[in-house]
């Protein structure tokens, strides 16, 4: 693997997914454009239903039945240098590139352990599917080294039923299982939310420790921003399905051009903050299924111009790698839209 950060890995270009429901198509991700270097961690963050999941299992094949991914294209380069599009990928030449290429962590994955299956099974599985010839011990030796790398007793661990191991153990050890075949992209869907807040903390310093030390490129789902600065290089924004912005870390924070980046930063609570003063975004996000034209964040949205009720707007770059749309952005210095 290249040491080089500035070397592309993965970059999603205007990938569209709708959901097909008895009311209509739900335009859970629209035209999703962003990228992530080697060795980069980016994070994706958005409120509640934003389609933050669904984009992420698109990327490995994982969506549900009622999905469908309209258009678009998720190149990966590979390892040997050649950049493949994904969603042109056969099932089979996919499946050989999850795990070892590409794994992922699923939101509320705890429950995703067969119950009736020791841990150990569930790691020999994982190996024997993708690779041939590997003994049981040598399966054994990654397994201890993985899951001691993730401060756990690695013999406790592979010894026990899912039930008889607790939560931050249990994502300890999916977070060991998902680095098993050295993946080059480790996606993880909320891999802190649920648990108590110094296991949170730990699991935290793990990720940042782990990512260092084996080099791999990171997408991380989170609704936690302190999770952000402490771990992200670059934070994409999404509202209502749609990428409103993609920025490094820092610029994020001291400098967001979009209004509802802009109002999430703000909506930090701060210890010096009293209820009164903690300002918090007015209004809910739309319904997907009846989305009307312009941009949807208009009714929310306190820098909103005539034009954002009627087109929206494109995603264009502002600065180096940073990106957002907007017909009316935060200007520097402003703290809040
Ligand atoms: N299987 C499904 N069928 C129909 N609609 C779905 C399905 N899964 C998700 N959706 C809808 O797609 C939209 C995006 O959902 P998604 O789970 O991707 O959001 P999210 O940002 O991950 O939310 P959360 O922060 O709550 O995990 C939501 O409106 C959701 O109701
Ligand atoms: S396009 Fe208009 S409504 Fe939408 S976020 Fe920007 S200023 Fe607000
Ligand atoms: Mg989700």
């Amino acid at each position: 693997m290249s040491n080089d950060k500035n070397s592309l890995l993965f970059q999603m270009n205007n990938v569209s997914i709708a959901y097909n429901t008895k009311r209509g198509a739900l335009k859970a991700v629209q035209n999703a454009s962003f990228s992530i270097n080697e060795r980069e961690s980016a994070a994706l963050i958005g409120e509640s239903g934003c389609g933050k999941t669904t984009l992420a299992t698109s990327i490995v094949d994982a969506l549900p039945n009622a999905a469908a991914i309209t258009s678009g294209e998720m190149l990966y380069k590979a390892a040997d240098g050649k950049t493949v599009d994904l969603l042109k990928l056969s099932r089979g030449q996919m499946r050989r590139l999850l795990w070892d290429d590409i794994s992922m962590v699923f939101q509320a994955s705890q429950s995703s352990f067969n119950p009736v299956c020791k841990i150990r099974t569930q790691f020999v599985d994982t190996v024997r599917a993708h690779r041939k010839g590997v003994s049981n011990k040598q399966i054994d030796e990654m397994s201890r080294a993985l899951l001691e790398t993730v401060h756990l007793d690695a013999e406790k661990v592979l010894d026990s039923f899912p039930h008889e191991i607790s939560g931050g153990m249990k994502q300890r050890t999916l977070i060991a299982l998902s680095l098993l075949l050295d993946p080059r992209l480790v996606i993880l869907d909320e891999p802190t939310t649920a648990l108590d807040i110094l296991t949170q903390e730990k699991i935290l310093k793990l990720l940042r420790q782990l990512k260092d030390d084996k080099g791999f490129s990171l997408l991380f789902i989170t609704h936690d921003l302190s999770i952000v600065s402490e771990l992200a290089d670059k934070v994409i924004t999404m509202y209502a399905g749609i990428i409103v912005e993609s920025a490094p870390v820092k610029e994020f924070f001291s400098n967001p051009k979009h209004p509802y980046s802009s109002g999430l930063i703000h909506a930090i609570p701060r210890l010096t903050d009293t209820d009164d003063e903690l300002f918090s975004i007015p209004g809910n996000p739309p319904d997907l299924i009846t989305l009307r034209k312009g941009c949807p964040f208009a009714p929310r949205c306190s820098r909103c111009v005539p034009q954002c009720h009627e087109e929206l707007p494109p995603f264009e770059q502002v600065r180096a790698d940073h990106y957002c749309a907007c017909w009316n952005p935060v200007s520097e210095g402003v703290h809040h839209g």
